[in-house]
């Protein structure tokens, strides 16, 4: 399967799809890398490794509709099966959503639906919980709500800050994508509700 990916930082969940992507019945092939903000790691991973990318910054739009249906545009030029937003930390819009929805995927540090949104490792450690971890489901229209694919849980020690527990975390969610992202790029899939069913026979 053609895949985009969208990252935002570091990009290590990037740096293992890539990885993953060099053994040829990975059956991934990742034709472009975007992001929202220039000078970012991610964006250098991909050079490293040859793959396109490109950025599109909010600030240069007239507003988000406007952003949103330019990222929708871009992505599409490279037909994607599969789209993956790997520390992605702007929110799909409609525009996006219409062309790519179903079949675009991201993961989040946290068991959902327990801490949505940008501190799922800090507002974990805030509660108190003593079981966390990361969470893959294709993106919706929500914060963190789309249907789960996949889930692993993570403990917090005892003496963790919210770094060391964000690694932790980070280690098991790059695994689960890997797996999954394989899987899915390999199998016909589709929702039903909020299940993802995966096609009897790979493609
Ligand atoms: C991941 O934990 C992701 O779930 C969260 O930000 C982190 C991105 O890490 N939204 P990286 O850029 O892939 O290293």
């Amino acid at each position: 399967a053609r895949l985009v990916v969208l990252v935002s930082g570091s990009g290590t969940n990037l740096q293992a799809l890539i990885d993953a992507s060099a053994t040829a019945d990975y059956g991934v092939d990742i034709v472009a890398v975007g992001a929202d903000r220039d000078g970012i790691e991610g964006l250098a991973r991909a050079e490293r490794h040859g793959i396109e990318t490109f950025v599109l910054r909010t600030a240069e739009f007239d507003d988000r509709a406007a952003w949103d249906i330019a990222l929708a545009e871009k992505v599409a030029s490279y037909d994607p099966g599969l789209v993956v937003l790997a520390g992605f930390m702007k929110l799909t819009g409609p525009a996006f959503l219409a062309l790519f929805g179903g079949r675009t995927l991201n993961t989040h540090p946290a068991l959902s639906p327990a801490f949505p949104g940008m501190h799922g490792p800090r507002d974990a450690l805030a509660y108190g919980v003593k079981i966390t971890g990361a969470t893959l489901f294709v993106v919706d229209e929500g914060v963190d709500t789309g249907p789960i694919v996949a889930q692993v849980p993570v403990p917090v020690l005892e003496d963790d800050d919210e770094s060391s527990l964000h690694e932790r975390i980070k280690t098991s969610e790059r695994a689960m994508l890997v797996e999954w992202v394989g899987t899915l790029a390999r199998h016909d899939f589709h929702l039903d509700d909020r299940a993802v069913r995966l096609g009897a026979t790979p493609t």
